[in-house]
């Protein structure tokens, strides 16, 4: 038996990195233990990151192609330089994953490189070597659905690992699943001059969000070249050397037809990786879709085993599985942290970026809850028209009697940051009034936030 721990967490992604350095942070022993030859798990290594790089770079190529003459500015022979682009990305991931190994140098948390598996309550193994701890914390994220019929070889059908790596644009780009991966890198590859088809089971895009926003969502992408395939499913999917044939069905079943892809983008949903963790010998249970089962305060039914993250249930965000990594570790020195699952913002990265926090309109009425809606259109916006982004809205909630904020959806320019402040303002149980109270500076996008809020009572001032 080698060194012992108070806590040993499994993963280093943004759950497992944030719970080792708050638990370190408090005073306890901690090592993390990550396979990867990086730290930072999915989100910095090969999703929220990588990403976003890709999604800000290829911005600014539309903007320098499509955008930047209307503002007067005239730039000639706009060429594409991917390698250089791709290039720029992998120094982005590079800096940030290293940024966490000196956090956990600086707090003290020990790396243990390697494959953890856990032996039983209070004992850890990596690759061969076992280790005593009081707590171990799951934190081992999660991996793409597979879809029977369509085999990922990560080259011409690829997950998102190998939608971030194409080292040329298609020219036909075919999504399966039209979420945050499917519409977040189909922008990317529509922005750099690939034709992109998306294919959605279901008869709507980000099946979970509020459906006024899904359709304005819907109508913006399809401006842009976006094409959908609705209510259909993709049955099969045959490589050959130059592209991939792919047979679609009508959902609901009927005849098949077939469409050809160069690329073919498989991301129907992502579930909890678990593979070699031991969790069948050490009798840790899992829910009814393979979650771990955890008791809403981080705990597995094996005492001293816990569980974050993408690992267990709740949307399968960095910054959900951050919150949980610190309320976890909290709870481990005997602090009583309280975590409001209504207030995690989603935020898809797309422009218009799209984001929303609390209920939708159909969760509240299925709940038979009395809401007041308050919206304000970006078009109405001061600073929104002199950047010359008008398309979208900003769409309050508040229960009807008492004016408490259930919720916000936007759809607009920065909307991902926008949403903060409804989110904040959920978090200390804020009135739609108070936030039309509090003073906005002018000209901000906030401004229509606050006109939003106005708009519930019915007194916008600007439309
Ligand atoms: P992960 O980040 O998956 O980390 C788990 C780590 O555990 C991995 O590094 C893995 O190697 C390691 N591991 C697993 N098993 C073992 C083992 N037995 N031993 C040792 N190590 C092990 N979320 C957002 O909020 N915003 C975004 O913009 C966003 N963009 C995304 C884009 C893409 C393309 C993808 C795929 C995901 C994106 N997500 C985004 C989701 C986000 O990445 C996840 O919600 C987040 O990473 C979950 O964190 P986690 O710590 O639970 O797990
Ligand atoms: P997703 O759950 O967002 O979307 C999957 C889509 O595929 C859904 O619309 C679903 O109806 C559809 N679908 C399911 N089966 C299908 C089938 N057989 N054929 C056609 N469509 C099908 O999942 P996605 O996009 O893979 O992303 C996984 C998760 O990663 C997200 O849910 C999110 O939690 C996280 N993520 C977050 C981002 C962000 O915060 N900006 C960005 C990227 C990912």
């Amino acid at each position: 038996m080698s060194e012992a721990f108070d806590v040993i967490v499994i993963g280093a992604g943004p759950g497992g990195y944030v719970c080792a350095i708050r638990a370190a942070q408090l005073g306890l022993k901690v090592a993390c233990v990550e396979k990867r030859a990086t730290l930072g798990g999915t989100c910095l290594n090969v999703g929220c990151i990588p990403s976003k790089a890709l999604l800000q770079s290829s911005e600014h190529y539309e903007e320098a192609l499509h955008k930047l003459a209307d503002h007067g500015v005239q730039v000639g022979g706009v060429t594409l330089d991917l390698a250089r682009m791709q290039a720029r990305k992998g120094e982005v991931v590079a800096s940030n994953v290293k940024g966490i190994e000196f956090l956990f140098k600086k707090n003290k948390v020990t790396w243990l490189k390697g494959a953890g598996r856990i032996v039983s309550p209070g004992r850890v193994a990596v690759d061969g070597t076992e280790y005593e701890t009081k707590h171990i914390v799951i934190a081992t994220g999660s991996e793409s659905i597979p879809l029977p019929g369509v085999e990922v070889d990560e080259k011409r059908v690829v997950t998102s690992t190998g939608g971030l790596e194409l080292s040329e644009v298609p020219k036909h780009l075919v999504v399966i699943g039209g979420g945050y991966i499917g519409l977040e890198l189909g922008s990317v590859w529509r922005r750099l001059g690939a034709e992109v088809t998306v294919v959605e089971f279901l008869d709507r895009l980000v099946p979970a969000m509020d459906t006024e926003v899904g359709k304005a969502f819907e109508r913006v992408l399809g401006k842009q070249g976006f094409k959908f395939r609705l209510k259909t499913k993709v049955t099969g999917a045959k490589v050959d050397a130059d592209g991939v044939d792919l047979t679609l069905e009508p959902a609901a079943g009927g005849a098949a037809e077939t469409l050809r892809a160069d690329v073919v983008l498989l991301a129907i949903g992502r579930r909890p990786y678990l593979a070699g963790l031991g969790l069948e010998e050490a009798g840790v249970a899992l829910d009814e879709r393979g979650r771990v089962a955890t008791d809403g305060h981080f705990a597995t039914n094996v005492p001293g085993i816990w569980a974050i993250g993408d690992a267990i249930a709740g949307p399968m965000l960095a910054h959900k599985a951050e919150e949980e990594g610190v309320a976890l570790a909290e709870q481990l020195v005997g602090q009583k942290p309280h975590l409001n699952p209504l207030t995690i913002p989603g935020v898809v990265y797309t422009w218009p970026e799209v984001a929303s926090v609390g209920e939708t309109e159909e969760m509240l009425k299925a709940r038979g809850q009395g809401y007041k809606v308050g919206k304000f259109p970006f078009t109405a916006n001061g600073r929104a028209r002199a950047m010359g982004e008008l398309d979208g809205f900003v769409k309050l909630l508040a229960d009807d009697k008492t004016d408490r904020l259930l919720g916000a959806h936007i759809i607009g320019p920065d909307a991902g940051t926008l949403i903060a402040e409804i989110a904040l303002a959920m978090e200390f149980g804020a009135s739609s009034e108070d936030v039309a109270r509090t003073c906005h500076a002018h000209p901000s996008l906030n401004e229509a936030v606050k006109e939003a809020a106005l708009a519930v009572a019915g007194r916008a001032l600007h439309i």
